[in-house]
């Protein structure tokens, strides 16, 4: 699916904010679980540390003060959100969804309020929902939440994925705006693929392996992975009519910087303008987009009038890309 915001109402981000678990966890001390190490890790994937959640600690208690930040920044309660969209594979719980959660929680008393399943993608996919609704007029404002706690479907036995993942969450609020802030969105699934990254047991089709861990073929995955995010990208810049030289910030998704470095050179783009926070938080999944976003607005990257091009991949197989004029000075 592939299309310009070329009609309906002009959207645009105008609040960002993220949360990570306080526990942090380097590769020395995984090596202590598994038979792995510090240089591997690094070498294959530039992870050198990752947050892991406490146990006590649920999605909804990281997407909480995330989606308080972010509204904050736009000026907004609870009260003014009328729509809320969880992106994640690891809810709370099956149901109620941790979107109607954080609804109660934020005074979201009038929002409709749903969870979202495209794995790593899911934050793009939900990013796209939102903007379709309110460029519709259907929502005003929306509050667009990725985040997982990916360490409880972890098997803290198997190195070849554990040393992958972290915990996070990020979110943002939608409005519309006065001027073009979303110019285009581009997604897509290979189902045919769903079995190189997926968790069976974790809904109603019964397996004979009674773990419900993440169980990924990494090679096939990451050759998925370096293929995507470069055509994504380019269908979506030529479909919107701008060239990656128009492009000030790159924020693909962060699962292994030699899968962004690739990307990143296939593109041309030069490597002040990539966003990269891997090395910290390792792969949060639907958390990794608006986690690096947020570091982007940190260090002053993420400026008003700035194009900004976004790319996530994961689980399903899936993909999506979205171009964005930034339009509010926003600093997390
Ligand atoms: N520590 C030490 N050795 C390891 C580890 C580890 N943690 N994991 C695997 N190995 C070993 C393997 O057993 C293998 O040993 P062998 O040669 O004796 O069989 C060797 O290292 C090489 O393994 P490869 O799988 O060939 O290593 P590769 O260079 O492909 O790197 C990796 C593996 C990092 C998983 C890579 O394939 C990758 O990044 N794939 C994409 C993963 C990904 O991005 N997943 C999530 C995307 S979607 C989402 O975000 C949810």
């Amino acid at each position: 699916m592939i299309g310009t915001a070329k009609q309906g109402l002009d959207v645009s981000i105008t609040g960002l904010g993220c949360k990570v678990p306080d526990r942090v966890v380097t590769n020395a001390e995984l090596s202590q679980h598994v038979d792995t190490s510090d240089e591997w890790i690094v070498e294959r994937t530039g992870i050198r540390e990752r947050r892991i959640a406490a146990r006590d600690e649920a999605l909804s208690d990281i997407a909480l003060p995330a989606a308080r930040d972010a509204l904050a920044q736009a000026g907004l309660e609870g009260k003014d959100i009328d729509l809320l969209i969880v992106a994640t594979v690891t809810p709370d719980m099956a149901f109620p969804s941790t979107a109607a959660i954080l609804a109660d929680t934020l005074g979201a008393t009038d929002a409709a309020a749903y969870d979202l399943s495209a794995g790593c993608t899911g934050f793009m996919y939900a990013l796209a929902q939102a903007y379709g609704m309110l460029a519709a007029g259907l929502a005003k404002r929306a509050l667009v939440v990725g985040g997982d706690i990916l360490s409880r479907i972890l098997d803290w036995e198997d190195r070849s994925t554990l040393v992958l993942f972290g915990d996070g969450a990020g979110a943002v609020v939608l409005e519309v705006v006065p001027e073009r802030g979303f110019l285009g969105f581009e997604l897509g699934a290979d189902g045919a693929g769903g079995a190189n990254l997926w968790l069976p047991g974790s809904g109603s089709r019964i397996f004979d392996d009674p773990d419900r861990y993440v169980k990924m073929n990494g090679r096939e995955v990451f050759k998925f992975a370096t293929r995507v995010l470069v055509q994504s990208a380019q269908d979506l810049l030529a479909r919107c009519e701008v060239t990656i030289d128009d492009v000030d910030l790159y924020v693909p998704h962060q699962a292994n910087v030699r899968i962004i470095d690739h990307a990143t050179r296939k593109l041309g783009v030069p490597s002040d303008k990539v966003v990269v926070n891997v090395d910290r938080y390792g792969n949060t999944s639907s958390g990794s987009i608006p986690l690096a976003l947020a570091d982007a607005a940190a260090d002053g990257r993420l400026r008003p009038g700035g194009l900004v091009l976004m790319t996530g991949m994961g689980a399903g197989l899936t993909w999506g890309s979205a171009l964005i004029r930034w339009t509010k000075e926003i600093a997390a």
